[in-house]
């Protein structure tokens, strides 16, 4: 069985100055909503927020493709990057669908925010691309402190050790033997990787160097489609059976 990389749980970036005060602010404001709605439900919390984690990935990609395009400079493979965070948050997504429904409250909630967090956060990136990133690797900080406080309910038999979702095994590689607290360690190594990628690519945007960047764990390419894909066009290769996306 693949192990998840070991990570560090205690990083947080420190806030200097107006960019990075606005982003934990921000960040703080929706962690007090997200605890008040939903307190130690972390089936529903998971479906709800990552339906939020995967917009700025696909927003961060979009217009830096076309910044890239005006400015005609290269992207430095950020774009890939920043489509692959969308599509691993999709698949957080896919995979706590399996472990637990979300209420038609829920639903409606996802609906109302995808349209608020998605206008607000594509405003963010045009003004500052910047505070984005460091937003969003805030929003992956507490992503990590979340998923652990996950593990500490499952270790305590408050939440059921389930058996890992079929999709969850085939994207991280896990056994079929492998179980809920499986997913939830290998996602939040995902979060983690998310963190630091984002507070790098903030660094890098203020003229800084970024830091170090937590392990990847590692991915199917196939996502939740079926083990081998049928080409779409005839005369087109089939898809290699799997690759480590990124790193
Ligand atoms: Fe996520
Ligand atoms: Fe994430």
């Amino acid at each position: 069985m693949r192990r998840p990389p070991e990570i560090d749980l205690s990083i947080h970036h420190p806030a200097h100055g107006g960019s990075d005060r606005f982003a934990l602010a921000v960040t703080r404001l929706l962690r007090f909503f997200a605890d008040t709605f939903f307190a130690k439900r972390y089936g529903h919390r998971a479906i709800v927020l990552e339906t939020v984690a995967a917009v700025p990935g696909m927003v961060g990609a979009t217009l830096t493709h076309l910044r890239c395009l005006r400015q005609m400079k290269s992207d430095r493979g950020w774009i890939r990057i920043l489509m692959e965070e969308a599509e691993n948050e999709r698949m957080h997504l896919m995979t706590f669908l399996e472990v637990c429904k979300p209420t038609l409250f829920e639903r409606l909630i996802v609906l109302i925010v995808q349209w608020l967090f998605y206008i607000f956060f594509f405003a963010l990136y045009l003004i500052s691309p910047k505070t984005a990133h460091r937003l969003v690797g805030y929003f992956e900080e507490e992503a990590v402190i979340s998923y652990t406080h996950y593990l500490a309910e499952i270790d305590a038999g408050r939440s059921a050790n389930v058996p890992a979702p079929a999709i969850a095994c085939r994207y991280w590689g896990l056994p079929e033997s492998a179980t809920l607290r499986d997913v939830v360690l290998v996602v939040r190594a995902d979060e983690a990787h998310h963190r630091d990628v984002n507070h790098g690519f903030a660094a890098d945007l203020g003229g800084k160097t970024p830091g170090a960047i937590s392990p990847y764990p590692w991915h199917a390419a196939e996502l939740d489609g079926p083990a081998v894909q049928e080409p779409v066009l005839s005369g087109l290769p089939a898809p290699q059976s799997s690759t480590n996306a990124i790193g």
